[in-house]
């Protein structure tokens, strides 16, 4: 590991293990369950090790621990200068800005590209500007049905063929729905999944087996377009949510 490799192990064992970060204003911020946990974000940083990512893209940025993670990963991978592109249009007003904070104690505040804003329109503006595609994506910011179906809808199109697209907390109703609406209409495969952790499975609401131990979902975007006829729609979803892949 190198130095900054180094700093942002600091930096993630303080959020992991004390549970608080400090804020712009220099107060301490408990992460509680909002900030990624280390295995989940240990496998993600694996994913973008063992891909040799170099630039990621995430919806949801709170204190910065999966983006945190990405970029440890993309460093492992051996990319000195790597991309994290972020969403959230509640960082300053109510976070604080502690997830730049974290960027900048961990010395990568480089690597990090901010949208304060509803990924809901930063989204579609990144597809038009037609940027440099992302080697993978995680889908973690609103998780209402209709914030999560676009983020998914607009990172598939931001992602490279080949390249991963991570949902967070499929066993939220709002998520699983929309998601399930990609596996049954366009035939995503599953590329592997995470499973939930302790904590959240006790606390699990609303959530019908067989997803109730599925914390994310990975997807890898395929190279070529599904191809449907005009009228073609695949009925998604159920009264008790979605239950089509485990
Ligand atoms: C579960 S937290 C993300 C945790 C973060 N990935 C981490 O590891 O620290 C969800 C985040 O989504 C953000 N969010 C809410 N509405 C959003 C929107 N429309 N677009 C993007 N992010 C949004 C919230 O402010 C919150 O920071």
């Amino acid at each position: 590991m190198n130095a900054t490799q180094n700093r942002i192990s600091e930096v993630l064992e303080s959020i992991h293990e004390r549970g608080s970060v400090p804020d712009e204003a220099g107060n301490l911020r408990e992460v509680g369950v909002t900030a990624m946990r280390r295995q989940q974000g240990e496998e993600l940083q694996r994913l973008a090790r063992e891909l040799g990512a170099a630039r990621t893209i995430e919806t949801g940025f709170a204190f910065g621990a999966s983006g945190l993670h990405l970029v440890q990963g993309m460093l492992d991978a051996g990319h000195d200068a790597p991309t994290h592109v972020a969403m959230d249009p509640f960082q300053s007003s109510y976070w604080g800005n502690a997830g730049v904070v974290a960027f900048r104690q961990a010395g990568v505040e480089s690597t990090l590209h901010m949208h304060e804003e509803s990924s809901a329109f930063c989204l579609p503006r990144l597809v038009q500007d037609k940027v440099e595609p992302f080697d993978l994506a995680l889908v973690d910011g609103a998780h209402l049905f209709e914030n999560a179906f676009l983020d998914i809808y607009y990172l598939s199109r931001l992602v490279r063929p080949g390249g991963l697209l991570v949902v967070d907390d499929v066993w939220m109703p709002g998520v699983r729905w929309a998601l399930d609406y990609f596996v049954k209409n366009l035939g995503w495969p599953i590329h592997s999944q995470f499973p939930t952790h302790p904590i959240l499975r006790k606390r699990r609401f609303r959530t019908p087996p067989p997803l109730t131990g599925v914390n994310h979902v990975v997807f890898q975007v395929p190279a070529t377009e599904t191809k449907r006829k005009w009228d073609h729609f695949v009925a998604f979803g159920d009264s008790d949510g979605p239950l089509s892949f485990h």
